[in-house]
C-alpha cells in the first residue's frame, strides 16, 4: 500500500537518505528502528512530502505520490504524527480534534461519529475535551496527536516515537492504541526507540543505519536474533 523506493534526500548539502526502500501492506504494522540520527524521521518526512527526495519514489495505493503536498496526502489517507506532536496549545482538546474534521465530505453526522469513536478509544480525552492543549501531560498530548490523526480516517498512520519521554503506564496505553488501530485495519509505520515495544506490536521490522535500511525481518525472527539487535541497536 505504501512504498518508498530508493529514496535519497538532502538537507542543504548534507546527504541524509542514501536509497531508503521499505513497504507497508494494507493493515500491517511495520517497525522502523535505528540509532539516533540515522534518518528515521527524515524518512517519514520524505514520505509525507515535507522533504523532497532528490531521487527515488514514494508510492501510495498504487500511485506515485512523490512530491505531492502534505495536505493532499492526508486527504488520500496518509496520516503523520510527528515526534514533537504539534498540539495547538491554546485550543481545547475538542478544537484540536476538530482541525482534522475540517475537510470536504465530513457532514454533521460523520463528525459526531468520528468524535464518538476517538472518545471511545481515548476516554481520557473525552474527560478533558474542554481543556487547553497546553495543560495536557506528555502522554495525553501524544494521545491527542494520534486521535487527531484518526479524524482523517487514514489508511495508514506514520507514528514518530510515540512513547518518547512517557512513563511506563502511558507507554502501555500507547501500545494498546496501536493494537486497537491494527484490529480496525489501520496500517502503521512505527518509528521507535523502544525495541521491545516495536517487536511486540509489529509484524515486520526494518532497521536503518546511516541513511539506509540495513536489515529487514519478521518481528518474531528479530526477537530471537540478539546479534542483529546488538549490532544495529545495542549500546
Ligand atoms: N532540518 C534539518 N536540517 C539539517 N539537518 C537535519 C535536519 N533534520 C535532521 N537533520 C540531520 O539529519 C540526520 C537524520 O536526522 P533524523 O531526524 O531523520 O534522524 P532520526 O533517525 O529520526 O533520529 P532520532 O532517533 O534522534 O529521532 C541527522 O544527522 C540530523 O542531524
Ligand atoms: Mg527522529
Amino acid at each position: 500500500m505504501l512504498a518508498a523506493r530508493d529514496v535519497h534526500a538532502f538537507y542543504g548539502k548534507s546527504h541524509i537518505l542514501h536509497g531508503v526502500s521499505l513497504e507497508v501492506r494494507a493493515g500491517e504494522v511495520v517497525g522502523l528502528l535505528g540509532r539516533n540520527g540515522v534518518g528515521k524521521s527524515t524518512t517519514l518526512k520524505t514520505i509525507m512530502g515535507l522533504v523532497r527526495p532528490a531521487r527515488g519514489a514514494i508510492v501510495f495505493d498504487g500511485r506515485d505520490v512523490t512530491g505531492v503536498a502534505t495536505h493532499r496526502l492526508a486527504r488520500l489517507g496518509l496520516a503523520w504524527v510527528p515526534e514533537d506532536r504539534r498540539i495547538f496549545p491554546s485550543l481545547s482538546v475538542w478544537e484540536n480534534l476538530r482541525t482534522g474534521l475540517d475537510r470536504a465530505g465530513v457532514g454533521h453526522a460523520k463528525r459526531a461519529d468520528l468524535l464518538e469513536k476517538v472518545f471511545r478509544y481515548f476516554p481520557l480525552l473525552a474527560e478533558r475535551r474542554y481543556q487547553a492543549g497546553r495543560t495536557l501531560s506528555g502522554g495525553e498530548q501524544q494521545m491527542l496527536a494520534i486521535a487527531r490523526a484518526m479524524m482523517l480516517e487514514p489508511k495508514i498512520i506514520l507514528l514518530d516515537e510515540p512513547t518518547e519521554g512517557l512513563m511506563p503506564r502511558m507507554v502501555g496505553q500507547i501500545r494498546e492504541i496501536i493494537e486497537t488501530l491494527r484490529q480496525d485495519g489501520v496500517a502503521i509505520l512505527l518509528v521507535e526507540q523502544s525495541v521491545p515495544l516495536t517487536l511486540a506490536v509489529s509484524a515486520r521490522v526494518y532497521i536503518m543505519e546511516k541513511g539506509v535500511v540495513r536489515h529487514e525481518a519478521p518481528a518474531p525472527a528479530l526477537r530471537a536474533d540478539d546479534a542483529v539487535i546488538r549490532r544495529y541497536l545495542g549500546v
